[in-house]
């Protein structure tokens, strides 16, 4: 399969779908404090992409999954399901995921909050984390190889003693969730196909305190790391523009 180029008119339906994600981000903020439950943070998503947004939750039903968002806590890397059951507490660090979709096309994001009041090794971990995801988002241009993405990641966050996750990747998006081509956070630079304008992908490094390697629980979804160390991760939905990138997720929150 070819990587599919899209045109200026559909790069504005990917605008529209990418702030209907980012804008989630942004109501849901407030809600993250100590006591509140992952599943009532995924209805108050669900309600909004529905009711406010006149959109898709584009998880809902993806590949069996039932929830909006993805809720990622301390160890869990990603597709933490949502649950009444899980109560946030003061120190911990939480990664909500979300995909819209709004007239046919997608848009992609996430990122993390720090629950009250968190301590250094976690603040630090999301701060390189974040760091890491812009560090890729500057490595886009046309002619720029598609390693040179996840060299710069991968650099940032061995420099700071972390490790990438190999086993998941960012990926093409437009009318599919999920399309070619895979952007791996990790690799050599000058490696792998040359961007173009047009091009619609994610970066959504996760990265971990000790070890690379991940294990999926018994829910089929839960993605935790092997050695029970926390785990960090921020998404955007990116366009490849005539002289760099146009990130379609942005928040209001963000200097980049
Ligand atoms: N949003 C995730 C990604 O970044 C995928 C979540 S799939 C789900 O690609 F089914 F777990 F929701
Ligand atoms: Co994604
Ligand atoms: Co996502």
């Amino acid at each position: 399969m070819k990587i599919s180029i899209k045109s200026s008119k559909e790069i504005e339906k990917m605008r529209i779908a990418g702030r209907l994600a980012a804008e989630v981000l942004e109501i849901i903020t407030p809600h993250v404090v100590p006591g509140v439950s992952t599943g009532a943070l995924d209805s108050i998503c669900h309600e909004h992409i529905i009711n406010n947004q006149d959109a898709i939750p584009a998880n809902v039903g993806y590949k069996g999954y039932e929830k909006t968002i993805c809720s990622s806590l301390n160890q869990v890397i990603c597709h933490g399901i949502p649950s009444d059951k899980k109560i946030l507490k003061d120190g911990d660090i939480l990664n909500i995921d979300v995909t819209v979709i709004k007239d046919g096309w997608h848009g992609d994001t996430s990122k993390m909050f720090l629950v009250g009041k968190c301590g250094p090794h976690n603040k630090r971990l999301v701060k390189v984390t974040q760091e890491c995801l812009y560090a890729g988002i500057n490595a886009v241009r046309p002619g720029a190889f598609i390693g040179d993405i996840g060299h710069a990641i991968q650099k940032h966050a061995e420099n700071n003693y972390y490790s990438v996750v190999e086993d998941y990747c960012g990926h093409g998006i437009g009318t599919v969730y999920h399309e070619e081509p895979q952007v791996l956070h990790y690799g050599k630079s000058g490696s792998g196909i040359q961007l173009k304008e047009g091009m619609c992908f994610t970066i959504e490094p996760m990265i971990n305190q000790g070890t690379k390697y991940c294990k999926t629980l018994n829910d089929g979804w839960t993605v935790e790391t092997k050695d029970g160390r926390n785990s960090a991760q921020w998404e955007h939905t990116i366009a490849v523009t005539n002289k760099g990138y146009e990130i379609l997720t942005k928040r209001d929150d963000e200097f980049i």
